[in-house]
């Protein structure tokens, strides 16, 4: 039951699925019904419902399970070739990856939080965190930026490099990283990067678990709650002291932030900043 509980709750559903069907079938061999596929599917759909709320899975997963069983019978009705399903099923490989285990999917913070980003940046003239980073927008190729960054950043969970390009635009003095571990957005923002010509931004291929945040001066992250407790374990113990660690939304539990920004975009995003 213990290991049952440390699963990720897609390999969960996915073992009550089997469940409910294997139910399903014992019960109509034991009762001698004979059940249209439909009938039937709504049956293992209902069984896999109720097996789920059992298990404790979110509510919204209650509706996954009861809906899985018949929309694959729905979806076999409209014969559709099945390399269409091969297809779709390559692309969400390839843009979501390991989501069913890591549970941080992509999505994009918005340009209002890239703004406010820039705000936390390090002052050019070496004070810190300040307010100044919008007063030195400049462009990426500008050829007077400063060889040496006068800071580093890195992006967490990098999805289509939309920070890294903003801000390594707003702020040529500093080198921003970025990691990624889905194939198809580390591509886009590869491409963004290289094509875009910020020679002030690198992006790597890999898990953020495998970063040393000991080299930045702004470790930024926006991904789901599920891996903030491990996450702030990371940071304490390798970022240096006097750096900032920024989580997009997400709070770490029972860590207060030292400052928190309120961005005033359509998810009411919020920035925790805290100073290590
Ligand atoms: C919520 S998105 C944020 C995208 C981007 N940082 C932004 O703010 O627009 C989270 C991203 O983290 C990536 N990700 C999740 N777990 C990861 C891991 N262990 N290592 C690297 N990237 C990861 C996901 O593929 C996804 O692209």
């Amino acid at each position: 039951m213990r290991l049952f509980s440390k699963l990720p709750p897609s390999i969960i559903a996915l073992l009550l699925q089997a469940t409910a069907f294997a139910l399903a079938i014992f019960a109509v061999r034991t009762v001698e019904l004979h059940p249209t596929l439909f009938i039937f599917a709504l049956s293992c759909g209902l069984l896999a419902a109720t097996l789920s709320q059992f298990a404790g899975l979110a509510r919204w997963w209650l509706a996954i399970q009861f809906l899985f069983a018949p929309a694959l019978v729905a979806m076999l009705a409209l014969d559709i070739p099945p390399g269409f399903f091969l297809a779709a099923f390559l692309i969400l490989l390839a843009v979501y990856w390991s989501t069913f285990r890591t549970q941080v999917p992509l999505y994009l913070s918005s340009n209002k939080v890239w703004y406010a980003l820039e705000h936390l940046l390090p002052s050019p003239t070496g004070g810190g965190a300040g307010g100044e980073g919008a007063n030195h927008k400049q462009d990426a190729n500008n050829p007077e930026r400063s060889p040496t960054p006068h800071f580093t950043f890195i992006d967490l969970g990098s999805g289509l490099g939309g920070v890294l390009t903003h801000l390594a635009s707003a702020r040529p003095d500093g080198h921003y990283s970025g990691v990624e571990s889905a194939p198809l957005p580390f591509l886009w923002s590869w491409l963004r990067i290289k094509l875009g010509g910020y020679r002030n931004c690198e992006l790597h291929w890999g898990s953020l678990w495998d970063c040393d945040l000991a080299h930045y001066d702004v470790v930024f992250a926006y991904l789901s709650p599920v891996p903030m407790e491990r996450l702030w374990r990371k940071a304490r113990s390798e970022m240096r002291p006097g750096t900032l660690f920024v989580s997009s939304t997400f709070p770490v539990p029972e860590q207060a932030p030292h400052q928190t920004v309120q961005v005033d975009d359509l998810h009411r995003s919020t920035l925790l900043v805290w100073r290590m």
